[in-house]
């Protein structure tokens, strides 16, 4: 069976470092693995919707963000198929059979949902197609037969919704659906990259976000600025290492060749941390550090994003091939469902030939 990835990101922001940790990073590295037939990337843009009815300009700005941060980041259109959600009208046909076979008890117990509820005040009153948006995401993954799909944890009530939704639809109408897999990031740390103020979860409505299209200035700038220890006063007080964003951030960030680059006093990230601990090391030098080992990402991405910015038709152009690409897949998919679901009736000689008979008698 081939290999197939699906994955995206709804378009409502531009994509920061806990979205590179957590998912883009992996996506590059899966990329060029060469282990994938192939691998679609999508913009949600039509998720984004769900819960952006009234600021479409939100989602129609950060389109274009996106895709440069895609690009940017190591996502080579050559390799990967980069594509708008709803330039594939396909995907929503799919979506509106697959909602027959979910309750509306399964997705209120979905977790992910649930705290979306709250965080956007629709306790009162949900709009319907917010509450469908797992369903589609259904659609979005069995359409292009994806085996495979990187994500982060909370996407993972969608990925077993997805399996319920294909299990049930192969069960009822015959083998057609492919079981999706999740793939989550592989360390604890970067699937939940903390914001620079320590809060649980980089995030832009919290504002404590490093994105890759920040400058270099920028950037150092919010490092500075990090939570770190508020007991750690002198140089000389031992220091805490829990909640400590510098430390938190080069857990993901950092390895030894950086401390043989930038800070050649210590051999590995344990020793920096002893030392932390122990007392007689400033927030400072560990500040210091953790600016050059993420310049050692960002620059690269910052200078192929300049290089798009230049060309954004060219982005566009890219945009649009992939989505023909993608939909030429989903339509084939959509073909298959409806030949299993038997509601392709103009294609469906047998059906005609059986009502001819059924009526040739009455005369
Ligand atoms: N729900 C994802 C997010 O919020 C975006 C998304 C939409 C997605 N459809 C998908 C992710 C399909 C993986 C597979 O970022």
């Amino acid at each position: 069976m081939e290999k197939i990835i699906l994955t995206g990101d709804r378009p409502t922001g531009k994509l920061h470092l806990g979205h590179y940790v957590g998912s883009l990073k992996r996506r590059v590295e899966l990329q060029n693995s060469g282990e994938f037939d192939k691998i679609f990337v999508m913009i949600a843009d039509a998720q984004a919707l769900t819960d952006n009815a009234d600021n479409p300009e939100k989602v129609r700005q950060n389109i274009i963000e996106v895709a440069l941060d895609y690009l940017s980041v190591g996502l080579d259109p050559e390799k990967t198929t980069i594509f708008i959600q709803s330039m594939v009208p396909e995907l929503t046909e799919l979506a509106f059979y697959y909602m027959n076979l979910v309750t509306v008890s399964r997705v209120q117990r979905n977790p992910t949902v649930k705290t979306e509820i709250k965080m956007r005040n629709f306790e009162q009153s949900i709009p319907v197609g917010f509450f469908c948006y797992p369903v589609s995401q259904a659609s979005d993954i069995t359409a292009f037969k994806a085996t495979t799909v990187p994500v982060g944890e909370d996407q993972a009530p969608m990925i077993e919704l997805t399996r319920e939704i294909v299990n049930r639809f192969n069960n009822v109408y015959g083998e057609t659906l492919v079981e999706p897999e999740i793939l989550l990031p592989e360390n604890a740390v970067c699937q939940r990259l903390p914001g620079t103020d320590g809060k649980a979860k980089m995030s832009k409505s919290l504002g404590n976000c490093i994105y890759l299209s920040d400058t270099a200035k920028e950037m150092a700038k919010k490092v500075k600025g990090m939570y770190t220890d508020p007991l750690h006063l002198n140089i000389t007080d031992p220091g805490h290492l829990e909640g400590n964003c510098p430390f938190i951030y080069l857990d993901a960030f950092c390895n030894d060749g950086h401390f043989e680059k930038y800070l050649p006093e210590y051999k590995n990230l344990q020793e920096l941390k002893d030392h932390y601990t122990r007392g007689g090391l400033g927030d400072g030098t560990v500040k210091k550090f953790l600016i050059n080992v993420l310049d050692e990402t960002l620059v690269p991405i910052r200078e192929r994003r300049k290089q798009w910015e230049q060309d954004i038709p060219a982005v566009y152009e890219i945009l649009r091939k992939g989505s023909e690409a993608a939909r030429e897949v989903a339509a084939k998919t959509l073909h298959e469902v409806r030949e299993a679901m038997k509601i392709n009736y103009f294609d469906d000689a047998e059906l005609i030939k059986q009502h001819s008979e059924k009526y040739a008698s009455v005369k």
